[in-house]
């Protein structure tokens, strides 16, 4: 663990509110399904004097000189992402996933142009075209949704019918909050039809594509994916943009520098490096497939014990609960309820919501965090049984109390990467 020493004697401040958040990491669960927990490798990366240079530009093509360890980790992160991806070319600068996506919409769209993509109401994230980015000053957004939330089947019909109606220059697939696999040969037929290209928003499940747990839309026929580096990924913060051309490749890059950023932050294309080098070995598949494992587990506890769930499962690593449909309370007060427990995960909004977005219906939660501290499908059951026994004795502030320190107890036997006791 990094000892801060440096850190305590110039700003105790900041000191403490690090030392804080590592004990919150620590002694709490993390069921946000977005985040995860770096290794100490990743984690040691991140903080190098990579943060020290300049070098806007890509390896072998740079605007300042002294590049020669700065291309050669780009180099590096480039050559395992593509291998991690199949992908014919890698473009690892995106400072985040939704820089990724706005430089990925100018590098094929002209101003006017339209994007369909999932509604958000069912699934999609704000850069998929919500009226609050300013995306949608420049770019028209039309939706595709679930034909039946019972199953969370896509209605591909209505896709083709808008499709055919609307001539999207993309066919956006990927969520934030959506449990299940899309048919992503079905979307690149569609698209063909009309001429679109095909982009995936693989920002929640790179992980589980990279650990061969899910399907990769490159095998589809796909032509770009964006991501974020920092969920299922379990790489630093950060975005990228694969593409299965080196033709396209060009434009994106092209796109994303001078385009949109400026200079990459290289410190977290080191760490970027580093941690595709850890998804590629044996061991991260067997980690992806138990993300996806734990996750069904814990759909099937909830089900099994009454708990309304949208789509009634999960394929990959995130659920939702209808906490109205289950226990007739909003999303928000589940989740403040749980985080006076120790386990955080977050309201959302679910399919055909009649509530608000700050009030919703429902809940959002994901295994990727507690995988990686080494939880298994009997540890689901505990946790279950911890959410199930505050949302009963909700009213009881000794019960919960008493609750808060079993999950404690609890969660440190199973030690957070990086973060060893205190
Ligand atoms: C599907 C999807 N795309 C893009 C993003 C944006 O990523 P970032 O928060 O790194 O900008 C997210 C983050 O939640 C996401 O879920």
């Amino acid at each position: 663990m990094p000892t801060y020493t440096a850190l305590q004697a110039a700003d105790p401040d900041v000191y403490r509110a690090v030392i804080g958040e590592m004990d919150r990491q620590r002694e709490g669960v993390e069921l946000i399904a977005s985040e995860n927990y770096i290794s100490p490798a990743v984690l040691e990366t991140m903080a190098t004097v990579f943060n020290n240079k300049y070098s806007e530009g890509y390896p072998g093509r740079r605007y300042y000189g002294g590049q020669e360890f700065t291309d050669n980790v780009e180099r590096l992160a480039i050559d395992r992402a593509k291998q991690l991806f199949d992908a014919g070319h890698a473009n690892v600068q995106p400072h985040a996933g939704a820089p990724a996506n706005v430089a990925m919409y100018f590098a094929l769209l002209e101003p006017g142009d339209t994007v369909m993509g999932m509604d958000l109401s069912h699934g999609g994230h704000l850069t998929h075209g919500h009226p609050v980015t300013y995306l949608t000053k420049i770019f028209k957004f039309v939706r595709y949704k679930m034909k039946d939330v019972e199953t969370g089947e896509i209605d591909y019909d209505d896709m083709r019918k808008v499709a055919l109606a609307e001539k999207p220059k993309i066919i956006l697939a990927g969520f934030s909050a959506y449990p299940r696999e899309l048919n992503y040969a079905k979307m690149k037929a569609i698209a063909d039809e009309v001429g679109a290209v095909t982009v995936a928003d693989m920002a929640h499940i790179a992980g589980l594509i990279a650990g061969k747990a899910l399907r990769n839309p490159f095998h589809d026929g796909f032509d770009v994916i964006t991501t974020t580096t920092h969920k299922t990924l379990r790489g630093p913060r950060g975005g990228m943009i694969l593409s299965r051309t080196e033709e396209m490749g060009k434009k994106i890059d092209k796109s994303v520098f001078p385009g949109f950023q400026g200079g990459p932050i290289m410190q977290m294309v080191a760490a970027k490096a580093v941690a595709f080098g850890e998804a590629l070995k044996p061991e991260f598949r067997e980690y992806a497939k138990q993300v996806v494992a734990n996750s069904k587990h814990l759909a099937k506890f909830f089900m099994d014990h009454g708990v309304k769930l949208v789509t009634n499962g999960t394929d990959n690593h995130l659920m939702l609960i209808d906490c109205v449909a289950s226990w007739g309370i909003g999303g928000g007060e589940v989740e403040t309820l749980l985080d006076s427990i120790g386990i955080t995960l977050n309201k959302n909004m679910i399919a055909n919501d009649t509530r608000k977005p700050m009030d919703p219906s429902g809940v959002r939660l994901g295994t990727p965090a507690i995988t990686t501290r080494g939880m298994k499908e009997k540890d689901m059951e505990t946790l279950g049984n911890f959410m199930l026994t505050a949302i009963q004795n909700r009213s009881d502030a000794a019960a919960v109390k008493k609750l808060h320190e079993e999950v404690k107890t609890f969660c440190l036997r199973f030690p957070v990467p990086g973060i060893t006791a205190a």
